[in-house]
């Protein structure tokens, strides 16, 4: 016999008083557990004379938040190493798909492309209880942290964060926090960022947003019908829609164009042919100023024959004295007041004669109108499908919203790549086209690459320019077929014989880059735009320098041998390319011509905003050549000298003939 477990019990007490302050969590051995939050407790029986509550104020605090503040701040050693064999038209492309962990790459990204991201989208891992997320260890000190993400050998490898662990939405919200800082960084003022979420985190998410955005940058939620047929998972309510949250860098130097066409049955065409809608009330009946002199040039009235289409114009003093012998010519008098004084009309009557004469007005029964021919409205905050005939360009075209789901795997099913919970691609590129002009878009939780297809598709149907960043975790597929279930086991097996069928590794990466060649290739079969259709491929690797290079003092007198460079052994002169140009916080879309002078391979990144050669001995006469483009950056590796003489003199030569040059051995 067992005696009851009286703790348990009066917990389970507590938890029906006050279900807030009683917590799963697991022990140990890994059995779930609740727990009291006595500091919640002891707030609801709050008693002044008990209780001191002095840590009290308004914010969103969890477990190891100051650990991703302090994270988001260090400094990382990591690179990015090209990858030409898996890109597409490396010479001319300026798309560039990065494999790796996010944070790092955003990291590496971090001075390169400081204020220059213009949108940022992201599909986080909405912590549904299923989703994988980095195993960022915890329990570790910095120390040890710092000495892992140096030299982690199992990176990539990412675990299922379930309800039952004790730091559920913790590790979510610093998981999220911690990138969402460094590319704050990268936004440029004017642009936003837009994360879709669900109701799982939608709340935290709002939170560490206001917060690293501030909340005066809050530009609205869109509520996103992306499943109409809903899901059956709920006793109260069928959700069939989930959230996409916009904040902007800086509320008061941005803004959306209006980028949804107006419905072509709610237009009007005029004599000219132009199709308009009401706009503008010239005319007014409230919300305007008072008119302080009748002499204002915002102060008339007008009398209108819409049988001849005659305006007559008279400044009045008297708002009840109308002229009666135009009233009784069939003219009709409009007026702006607030039925007892005379408010100041939209325009001056210079302005507004102008517009009449332009067969600008609509004349309705108590205002006078503007047309508006603008063919496009705002986006409204919630988003479903819709189809209608728009006007484009003077013709009638097929206006479509399509956010479902569903729309998303049956179009990825054409693609030949099986896959059901990408965003749906259409959804997207109603979100690029919030913005004009060209500029980057970047998705650094990118998944199916879904971003990278609406922007090729945006650009080739609107002839733009603008590039994408993609960044993905190369998850193992090995590994992960050994721990999904049921019909994601499907999926997997099926990515893998994909890969296989391209003769490529088992990652997801590899299906991802696939499937922006095909939706490329198929893009430009069905419109030849003439666009940028491919991109450069880049993964993260530890720096190309050896340890030596960072810290100098702590090599020992006995290694010193070894380091006759500083440069790791396995690494080519495009990788140590790559490394420079970060460094020197350029931009990864930079031409790159390579040059053969005098046997020597030099680089021309931009022409000649960076020269680089890293071949060993390189020659005198190479020197003389480069050194004639007058390069803005000049980069060598220590062995491309033979002694500290030649390399003296080399600097000398550089300098003579191009004195600005800044020159960089490495
Ligand atoms: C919800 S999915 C994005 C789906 C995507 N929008 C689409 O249409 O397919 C999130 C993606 O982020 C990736 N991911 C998660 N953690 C990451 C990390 N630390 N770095 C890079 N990618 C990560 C996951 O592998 C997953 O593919």
């Amino acid at each position: 016999m067992e005696t009851p477990n009286l703790t348990l019990e009066n917990v389970e007490k507590i938890e029906k008083l006050f279900p807030n302050c009683v917590k799963e969590t697991e022990d140990e051995e890994g059995n779930k557990v609740k727990k009291i939050d006595f500091d919640l407790l002891r707030a609801e029986l709050w008693d002044k004379a008990s209780v001191e509550w002095l840590d009290e104020r308004y914010r969103l605090d969890w477990p190891w938040k100051k650990r991703s503040i302090l994270k988001a701040n260090t400094p990382i050693t990591k690179t990015l190493r090209p990858v030409k064999e898996d890109s597409v038209d490396w010479d001319n492309t300026q798309n560039i798909y990065i494999e790796g962990d996010n944070f790092e790459v955003l990291k590496i990204l971090q001075e390169s492309y400081l204020w220059k991201i213009k949108m940022i989208y992201i599909d986080p891992p909405y912590n549904t209880g299923n989703d994988f997320v980095y195993n960022d260890d915890f329990s570790e000190d910095s120390e040890e942290y710092k000495e892992r993400t140096e030299q982690d050998v199992e990176w990539y490898k990412m675990v299922k964060n379930t309800e039952s662990n004790g730091r559920f939405h913790s590790d979510w919200l610093s998981m999220m926090y911690e990138r969402l800082k460094v590319a704050r960084d990268l936004l440029s003022n004017e642009w936003c960022i837009f994360i879709s979420i669900d109701d799982n985190e939608l709340d935290n998410l709002r939170k560490i947003c206001d917060e690293i955005f501030w909340e005066n940058n809050f530009v609205g939620n869109f509520t996103v019908e992306n499943n109409p047929k809903w899901r059956k998972n709920s006793h109260f309510l069928s959700v069939s829609s989930e959230y996409c949250v916009c904040f902007a860098k800086d509320k008061n130097q941005g803004g959306f164009i209006e980028n949804i066409a107006k419905d072509v049955s709610s237009l009007k065409i005029d004599s000219n042919g132009n199709y308009y809608s009401p706009g503008k009330r010239v005319i007014v009946w409230e919300s305007s100023n008072d008119v302080v002199s009748y002499e204002s040039e915002k102060h008339f009235s007008v009398y209108y024959n819409s049988d001849n289409n005659d305006i007559k114009i008279i400044k009045e003093k008297e708002i009840n004295e109308c002229n009666k012998s135009l009233l009784d010519s069939w003219y009709k008098r409009y007026i702006s007041s607030d039925w007892e004084n005379f408010l100041e009309n939209s325009y001056t009557q210079t302005e507004f004669i102008n517009i009449y004469n332009n067969d600008w007005l609509l004349f309705k029964e108590n205002s006078i109108y503007e047309k508006d021919f603008n063919l496009n409205t705002r986006i409204k905050s919630i988003i479903t499908d819709m189809e209608y005939q728009a006007i484009r360009d003077g013709k009638e075209v097929t206006f479509k919203i399509d956010v479902k789901t569903e729309t998303a795997w049956k179009e990825l099913k054409k693609l030949g790549i099986p896959f059901d919970m990408s965003k749906n691609h259409l959804f997207i590129k109603l979100l690029i086209s919030l913005f004009e002009k060209d500029w980057i878009v970047l998705d650094f939780f990118s998944g199916s690459a879904t971003t990278a297809h609406s922007l090729l598709q945006y650009n080739a149907e609107y002839n733009k320019n603008s590039q994408f960043i993609l960044v993905q975790l190369p998850e193992n597929l090995d590994d992960n077929l050994k721990t999904v279930q049921g019909k994601a086991k499907t999926t997997v097996k099926n990515w893998i014989k994909l890969c296989d069928s391209l003769g490529k590794p088992h990652l997801l990466t590899e299906i991802w880059k696939e499937r922006i060649r095909r939706a490329a290739k198929k893009i430009k079969e069905e419109t030849n735009a003439d666009i940028d259709y491919w991109f450069r491929v880049y993964r993260v690797d530890e720096s190309c320098m050896k340890d030596v290079y960072y810290h100098p003092s702590e090599a020992k007198q006995e290694n010193l041998a070894l380091f006759t460079s500083n440069i790791k052994e396995d690494r080519t002169p495009e990788d140590l390319l790559t490394q420079v140009i970060l460094n020197f916080w350029l931009t990864l879309d930079l031409p790159i011509e390579e040059k053969k002078i005098w046997n020597n391979k030099v680089f021309y990144v931009a022409w000649n905003s960076l020269i680089a050669c890293f071949d060993e001995n390189i020659d005198d006469n190479v020197i003389d050549e480069i050194a004639k483009d007058e390069p803005i950056k000049l980069v060598f590796r220590d062995a491309c000298f033979k002694n500290d003489a030649q390399r003296i003199n080399v600097e000398n030569k550089v300098k003579r003939v191009s004195p600005e040059t800044i020159i960089k051995v490495i």
